[in-house]
C-alpha cells in the first residue's frame, strides 16, 4: 500500500512535468479540487472522449448524440429532485472546522485499518455504514464514528457535530443584479439535458424505442472532501447515455448495458481483473436498480462508472413540472395484436466520468522500469504505456543529425503523416535522450532518420513498450502506424 501511495505521488508529479495535468490557477496557489489539462492531457482526454462517442453514436445505430447547455431552467432541478435530494450527509469537526462526507470519513478510516491488517474490522465497519446509510439513520452513523473513535485528519480529535445534509449544487445568478435576477444552477449531471430534449430528439430523429441519447460535457458538484487528485473534482466531465426502453424491459437492458460497458472498458486496455461490479445498497431517489463499475485505483477499488435503471421517474417529473405531455407512441404490436400505444419510456443510464477514466488509463500506463544492460550496469526509464489508439502523440520523427539532408527527409515524412495522426518532430539532443522523453509522454512509435536512409530509404522504428528497434522502409511508416492505432 505504501508503495502504491508513493507510485501515485510519482504519477501526479509526472502528469505535471510532462504537460498532462496542472493545478488550476497554480500561480495563485491553485483552487482545491479543480485541475487544468495541459497539452498532452487535453489530447489524451479528447482521444478517450472520441472513443466513447464513436462507440455510442457510430457503432450503435440506435443511439444519437447531443450537446445541451450547462445552464438550464431552474425548474429542471426542482423536477429532477436535485434541489431537494442532491445532498450528502456531512459531519464537521468542531476543532478544525473541516467538513467531511460521512461515507468518505468512514471509508478513509476503513482503508487505514486495512493497511494495518485489521481486515475484519474494516469490512464490518463498511457493512454497518452501508446499512445505516440505506436506512437514513444519521444518529446511527454518528454513533459509528464516535464508537470507532474516528479522528479528523487535521485536528486529530473526535470532537464532531451531528450529521447533517448539504446540497452539492453550485448556484449563480442569471440576469443583471439591478434587474430581476434568478438563481440558476450549474448542472450536477449532464443527464437532465437529455431528458428535457427527449421529445425534440425522438421526433426530429424519428427514433423508435429502444433508442439512446448520448452526451459528453462538464458537470459541477460542490464536493466537500475533494482529494485523490482528479478522482473527485468540483468541475469534471461526464459521458452519459440515456437508453429509452419499453416499461417492463428495463432489467433486460440494464443487464445488457452492464455487460456492454465492462467490455468497452476492456477494449481500452483495462485488464478484466482490475474491473468489478458493485451493486448499490442505497438506491438514488430515481432508481430501481443501480451498480458501479469499479476500478482498482492506486488508492483502492472505487467507482469509475454508474449504470442506473432510472425507471420513468425523470420524464414523468418533467412532464408534471412543465405541464407538457412527454410520452412515446409505440405502434409495434403486443401479444394481442394491438399497438402498445402511449407510455412514458423507462430509462437505463450509463454514466462514466471522463476524468476518472483518464486517471484509470494513466495509473495503468505509468511504469517505472529498471533492467541490467549487457555490460552489467543498470538502466531505467519511466514510460507511459498508453494504448496506441488513444496516445496523445502517435509518432515521433527524429533525424539523427541536424545536417546532411536528414532534417529534410524527416520533414517530408512529417508532412505526409500529420494529416492522418499526431506526430512530433525533434532534432535536439542525443537519440537516447529523445527516446526517453517520448517514453515519458507515452509516444508509441519513434522513427529515426540516419545516413543509411539516404542510401536505401529505410528508417529505424522503435517500439515504446518493448524498446525493440527494427529497420523498415520509409514508405511503410505511415501504414504501419495507421494499422496500430485503429
Ligand atoms: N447521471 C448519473 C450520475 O451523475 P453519478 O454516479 O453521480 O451518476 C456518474 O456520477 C459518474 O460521474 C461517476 O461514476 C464518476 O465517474 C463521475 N463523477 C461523479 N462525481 C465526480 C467528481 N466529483 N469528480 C469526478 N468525477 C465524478
Amino acid at each position: 500500500m505504501a508503495n502504491e501511495a508513493n507510485n501515485f505521488q510519482e504519477l501526479i508529479s509526472h502528469c505535471k512535468e510532462y504537460g498532462y495535468i496542472f493545478q488550476s490557477s497554480e500561480i495563485y496557489d491553485g483552487l482545491a479540487a479543480v485541475y487544468d489539462y495541459g497539452q498532452n492531457g487535453a489530447q489524451l482526454k479528447k482521444n478517450i472522449r472520441d472513443q466513447w462517442w464513436k462507440s455510442m453514436t457510430q457503432l450503435h445505430d440506435n443511439i444519437v448524440g447531443i450537446d445541451a447547455a450547462i445552464f438550464m431552467h431552474p425548474t429542471t432541478w426542482k423536477a429532477s429532485g436535485h434541489v431537494d435530494h442532491f445532498s450528502d450527509p456531512m459531519i464537521d469537526n468542531k476543532d478544525s472546522n473541516k467538513r467531511y462526507r460521512v461515507d468518505h470519513l468512514i471509508e478513509g478510516f476503513a482503508d487505514e485499518q486495512l493497511a494495518v491488517g485489521n481486515k475484519q474490522l474494516a469490512e464490518d465497519l463498511l457493512a454497518s455504514m452501508d446499512a445505516l446509510l440505506a436506512a437514513n439513520d444519521y444518529a446511527g452513523i454518528k454513533n459509528l464514528i464516535d464508537n470507532n473513535k474516528i479522528k479528523c485528519t487535521i485536528s486529530k480529535t473526535c470532537n464532531w457535530t451531528e450529521v447533517r445534509e448539504f446540497n452539492l449544487m453550485f448556484s449563480t445568478q442569471i440576469g443583471s443584479i439591478t434587474e430581476d435576477s434568478d438563481t440558476i444552477y450549474l448542472r450536477p449531471e449532464t443527464a437532465q439535458g437529455i431528458f428535457v430534449n427527449f421529445l425534440n430528439v425522438q421526433k426530429t430523429g424519428r427514433m423508435k424505442i429502444p433508442f439512446g441519447i448520448a452526451q459528453t460535457g462538464k458537470a459541477f458538484r460542490n464536493e466537500i472532501v475533494a482529494r485523490q487528485f482528479i478522482f473527485r473534482m468540483r468541475e469534471f466531465e461526464q459521458m452519459e447515455m440515456q437508453f429509452f426502453v419499453r416499461p417492463g424491459t428495463q432489467m433486460e437492458w440494464y443487464n445488457f448495458w452492464k455487460a456492454e460497458r465492462k467490455k468497452w472498458h476492456e477494449s481500452l486496455g483495462i485488464p478484466a481483473e482490475k474491473i468489478r461490479y458493485h451493486d448499490h445498497v442505497k438506491l438514488a431517489h430515481y432508481a430501481d436498480a443501480a451498480l458501479d463499475i469499479e476500478f482498482e485505483f492506486p488508492f483502492g477499488w472505487k467507482e469509475l462508472e454508474g449504470i442506473h435503471s432510472r425507471t420513468d421517474f425523470d420524464l414523468k417529473q418533467h412532464q408534471e413540472f412543465s405541464k407538457k405531455k412527454i410520452q412515446y407512441f409505440d405502434n409495434d404490436l403486443n401479444e394481442d395484436g394491438k399497438p402498445f400505444g402511449n407510455y412514458t419510456p423507462y430509462v437505463v443510464e450509463t454514466s462514466v466520468g471522463l476524468d476518472r477514466l483518464f486517471l484509470t488509463i494513466m495509473s495503468l500506463a505509468y511504469t517505472n522500469e529498471t533492467w541490467t544492460k549487457e555490460d552489467g550496469t543498470q538502466d531505467s526509464r519511466v514510460v507511459l504505456k498508453i494504448p496506441a489508439k488513444i496516445a496523445p502523440t502517435k509518432l515521433a520523427i527524429l533525424p539523427l543529425l541536424k545536417k546532411d539532408g536528414l532534417p529534410e527527409i524527416a520533414r517530408e515524412l512529417m508532412n505526409d503523416c500529420k494529416p492522418s495522426f499526431h506526430c512530433f518532430y525533434e532534432e535536439k539532443d542525443a537519440i537516447g535522450k529523445r527516446y526517453r522523453r517520448m517514453d515519458a509522454i507515452g509516444t508509441p512509435f519513434c522513427v529515426t532518420i540516419d545516413h543509411q536512409t539516404k542510401e536505401d530509404n529505410t528508417v529505424t522504428i522503435r517500439y515504446r513498450d518493448t524498446m525493440i528497434q527494427e529497420r523498415i522502409s520509409l514508405s511503410d511508416v505511415k501504414r504501419l502506424v495507421l494499422e496500430k492505432i485503429v
